[in-house]
């Protein structure tokens, strides 16, 4: 953590945000595609990741490389920091630099966090544009030695050995059914499920999609794990928002190549046969496409966590 200075950070930040804004309760990580939720705050400052000491930079298309600071909601609103942009493993980012925006906002005051993502449904059920309030998590880096907890510990306050049973706020999810009832959402806009973390950057193939739904996983995604670990460590609650931008298990699997040449033979019809892959571009299509829904949802939970 010697790389890492937070009286440095936060002085960075701090020179850039009026007073009121400094201590957010709220934090938001926008997904893929979801940076849009920063238009829902008022009195709005960005800081450029650029001009923050320690924070690395974002390198994906489709994200924004900024915090912003703003109020959410009715009344006086709930002081708020978003993440636009954040970083992954894949980019090259060690996990330390992952998470090390997640224990800026800790310091800042940060109680409750809000991470959002772009993920892969494993899940049959789980129609595209389908908002995933994630309950549990499977993480086969984590079991296999790439965990941000790993390594002499930030703060010697902290548990060494993080309990992971709760990390899912039983009172955040809840809030988000109740927002999308005050929203009148349909009730299938919603699911609750489990997130597989992968690191990416190749999509899974069909076994490997086929394993983590078979591990008991609805979504996949290559983000969310780090930043909620980091997060519990830092004694936040959490609340996780999956968007499901593409189906990864596809029902029905995939064809025997032998059953269609001797489908060709016969001159029978082929059935059954999918041909169907996976990219970046129509992760942030469903994004734009969905994330007004995402948006509302957000904005009503602030509201709830803060009546007026
Ligand atoms: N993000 C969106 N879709 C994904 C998938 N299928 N796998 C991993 N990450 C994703």
């Amino acid at each position: 953590m010697a790389e890492f200075d937070f009286t440095a950070t936060l002085q960075a930040i701090n020179d850039q945000v009026p007073p009121a804004l400094q201590h957010p309760r709220v934090g938001i990580i926008c997904g893929s595609g979801l940076s849009g939720l920063a238009t829902s705050l008022r009195d709005t400052v960005f800081v450029s990741y650029d001009s923050i000491p320690g924070f690395a930079k974002s390198t994906v298309a489709g994200h924004k490389s900024s915090l912003a600071f703003g109020l959410m909601g009715t009344g006086d609103g709930v002081p708020v920091v978003a993440m636009l942009g954040r970083f992954h493993p894949y980019e090259g980012h060690k996990l330390s630099s992952v998470v090390y925006p997640v224990r800026v906002m800790a310091k800042m005051g940060v109680k409750d966090i809000f991470i959002t993502n772009a993920a892969g449904a494993l899940n049959p059920s789980l129609a595209v544009g389908t908002i995933v309030v994630v309950q549990d998590h499977i993480a086969l880096p984590n079991l296999t030695g790439m965990n941000p907890l790993l390594g002499p510990q930030t703060d010697p306050s902290h548990p060494r050995f993080l309990p992971l049973s709760d990390s899912y706020s039983r009172r955040l999810r809840k809030l988000v059914f109740h927002a999308a009832h005050s929203l009148s959402l349909p009730r299938d806009a919603l699911a609750e499920g489990t997130y597989a973390w992968v690191s990416g950057p190749t999509y899974e193939t069909p076994a490997e999609g086929r394993l983590l739904r078979a591990a008991g996983a609805d979504v996949v995604g290559m983000s969310t794990v780090p930043e909620v670990l980091a997060a519990r460590e830092e004694g936040m609650d959490v609340l996780v928002l999956s968007l499901v931008t593409n189906a990864v298990v596809i029902p029905g699997g995939y064809k025997s190549v032998r059953e269609e040449v001797e489908a060709e033979i016969a001159g029978k019809p082929i059935v059954g046969v999918v041909d169907e892959t996976i990219s970046h571009e129509e992760v942030l299509a469903v994004g734009s496409l969905k994330g007004d829904v995402m948006k509302s949802l957000v904005e009503k939970v602030a509201d709830l966590l803060h009546p007026v």
